[in-house]
């Protein structure tokens, strides 16, 4: 097979970060690259080519030029502090973050609960990292850091943004219908995930989350984090060795965050 060279020390993040790399990983890395040449290639040959080189699902970190769907702008990529904290994941790598903080400075002047309001302030943060069950992810992503009721929240508020609640003044987001189709029906395990919560003592948190959520997609919102700092720092458990240096469960998904351009 033919290896265009190029291409490959751009795809490991380029020949400086070919230096650090030990010989394993690179033999490691250019087999990956051979394999993956082989998949375009055949992929090529079919008739089912997508217009775009990514899946739709990519966290936006790994999109150079934007998440592809307008949610998130353009990636610079600033290295990260030794010991990173939750705002400086605000500020290098979720930034923006226009839209989760729209939708806690939503929570914070209708008067809803601090927890209630740092779930609004995480509850899409993942999205830079994956999409798909971000609900799951992201509760997963933070849930050693908060309140159980903050990650159980966030894990069902994706289930529950499909079924309305006329009761807070809920509907089925218009967006949905352009997303996923107008006949569109929620997936078995949504289902069954919106009707376990809809039970539960904390529906109304999960509930909340989305009532926010629909609200805070306005381009032209002036938003900061300044009113939220106190808040995280009340009900976020910053770990002294920086998010993913705690050996946490969850430790290499914000190790991942931080290093999207890893090879392996
Ligand atoms: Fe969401």
């Amino acid at each position: 097979m033919n290896i265009d060279r190029r291409s490959f020390i751009a795809a490991l993040g380029g020949a400086v970060a070919i230096e650090t790399m030990s010989s394993e990983a690179l033999a490691d890395a250019l087999e990956h690259h051979m394999i993956e040449h082989l998949d375009q290639t055949a992929i090529g040959q079919s008739s089912e080519r997508t217009q775009r080189p990514y899946r739709r699902g990519i966290g936006s970190v790994f999109v150079l030029s934007g998440s592809g769907d307008g949610v998130f702008g353009a990636n610079k990529l600033e290295p990260m502090p030794p010991n990173p904290t939750l705002l400086d994941f605000f500020n290098l790598r979720f930034a923006p973050a226009n839209h989760v903080l729209q939708s806690a400075t939503r929570a914070l002047k209708t008067g809803m609960n601090e927890e209630t309001i740092l779930a609004c302030l995480l509850h899409d943060v993942v999205l830079s990292l994956m999409k798909p069950d971000h609900g799951w992810w992201g509760a997963q992503l933070i849930e050693p850091y908060v309140s159980e009721r903050v990650s159980w929240a966030i894990r069902y508020h994706q289930a529950l943004r499909f079924y309305p609640d006329t009761s807070v003044g809920y509907e089925y987001p218009e967006m949905y219908n352009r997303l996923f189709g107008k006949d569109y029906v929620p997936a078995p395990h949504v289902k069954a995930a919106y009707t376990y919560a809809r039970n539960h003592k904390w529906y109304m948190n999960a509930r909340l989350i989305t009532v926010n959520d629909l609200y805070a997609f306005d381009p032209n919102a002036k938003v900061s984090m300044d009113p939220f700092v106190d808040i995280i720092g009340r009900h976020f458990k910053q770990p002294k060795e920086g998010l993913g240096n705690d050996n946490s469960p969850v430790a290499h998904m914000w190790r991942t965050l931080a290093n999207p351009d890893l090879p392996l």
